[in-house]
């Protein structure tokens, strides 16, 4: 069968394609240590959060010499607390977890962004190594309020960090 000089790169083309399509997909999913929040996340009961070691008194909490737990509660439409402060050149751990719907936990101008569903615990670890303000805002349309729903992450020098703000 003779195939056309055309037919043959238009062939080789999709070809191509498809592959490529494949090799994204599995980068995207497995290539860029993306975790999706799953069954292997840590559970709550988010009616009763009060009864949660970290989640019902939220905040900062130093957790080692230069490492730092962060328990922050998101609800329509904040976060608790809406502010969280923690000193530059420590490791940084956020928990966040919902009270009622969907949310979500972005650090704007970051790669820490993270849905926030309730019965889940979300936890984004980072470096803070230089000081400065980042917003946070939810990026999961939950309500009438969404648009008012931000917070703000503040990394202080360490010589200025007075602790649990
Ligand atoms: Cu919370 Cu959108």
């Amino acid at each position: 069968m003779n195939i056309h000089t055309y037919e043959k790169f238009w062939l080789a083309a999709s070809m191509v394609l498809i592959v490529g399509f494949i090799l994204t997909i599995t980068y995207g999913a497995v290539g860029l240590g993306i975790a999706m929040v799953d069954d292997s996340s840590p559970t709550v009961d988010p009616d009763n959060l009060d009864d949660h070691p970290g989640f019902a008194d939220p905040g900062v909490e130093q957790v080692g010499e230069n490492e730092y737990e962060v328990y922050v509660r998101a609800v329509q439409f904040a976060y608790f607390p809406g502010e969280v402060e923690v000193p530059a050149n420590s490791e940084v751990t956020i928990h966040v977890t919902s009270e009622d719907v969907i949310h979500s936990y972005s650090v704007v101008g970051t790669n820490a962004n993270t849905m926030v569903i309730p019965g889940e615990v979300a936890s984004i670890t980072f470096e803070a190594d230089e000081p400065g303000e980042y917003g946070v805002l939810c990026s999961e349309y939950c309500g009438a309020g969404h648009h008012d729903m931000e917070g703000t992450l503040v990394v202080v020098p360490e010589d200025e960090y007075e602790g649990d703000a």
